[in-house]
């Protein structure tokens, strides 16, 4: 799995936004044993499925991005969980200074965009291989995020 090299590049506990089916929190969670993992997941339903699946060493959490705690992850990942720019808004605040957002992104991706939207809340773009976007946390989370639920996607920041 090529994500698996790219999220090893952070340390600390990993945090699958919108985890839905396990994908990518659940194979990235086996890859790495040692890992504390997250699957966070806003609808209860998946929840219960994620539960059955999940290895010992992930943990499944019922809720929004944008009502957790903040700056705590090393590394936040995220597959179709919404347009990049959006989700982007929704993993970093969770992720501490010097972690990492990686989003799994089709080619389309419109990346000027999304560093416009990281400048906003301490992040950085970083390089990355084809199908991956990787945004560093370069300072805390900043006053006034997360914005409230349903902001991020009906006003994008960029
Ligand atoms: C299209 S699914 C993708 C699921 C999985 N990552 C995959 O690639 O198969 C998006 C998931 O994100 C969840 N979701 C949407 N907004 C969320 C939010 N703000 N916080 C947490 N989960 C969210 C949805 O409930 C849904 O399960």
């Amino acid at each position: 799995m090529r994500g698996a090299e790219v999220v090893a590049r952070f340390d600390g506990p990993l945090v699958d936004v919108g985890s839905g089916g396990g994908a990518p929190g659940i194979p990235l969670a086996f890859a790495e044993p040692e890992r504390e993992v997250v699957l966070l997941e806003a609808e209860r339903r998946k929840c219960d499925f994620l539960e059955r699946w999940a290895p010992a060493n992930a943990r499944v959490v019922w809720g929004r991005a944008e009502e957790q705690a903040t700056d705590w992850a090393g590394v936040a990942v995220a597959k179709a969980l919404a347009h990049p720019p959006t989700a982007v808004e929704w993993c970093l605040p969770l992720v501490r200074e010097g972690g990492a957002v990686v989003l799994w992104v089709g080619p389309s991706v419109e990346r000027a965009r999304v560093a416009a939207v990281a400048a906003r809340i301490a992040g950085e773009l970083e390089d990355a291989p084809d199908g991956f976007l990787v945004v560093r946390k370069s300072g805390p989370t900043p006053e006034g995020f997360p914005r409230r639920v349903g902001v991020a996607k009906k006003r994008p920041l960029a």
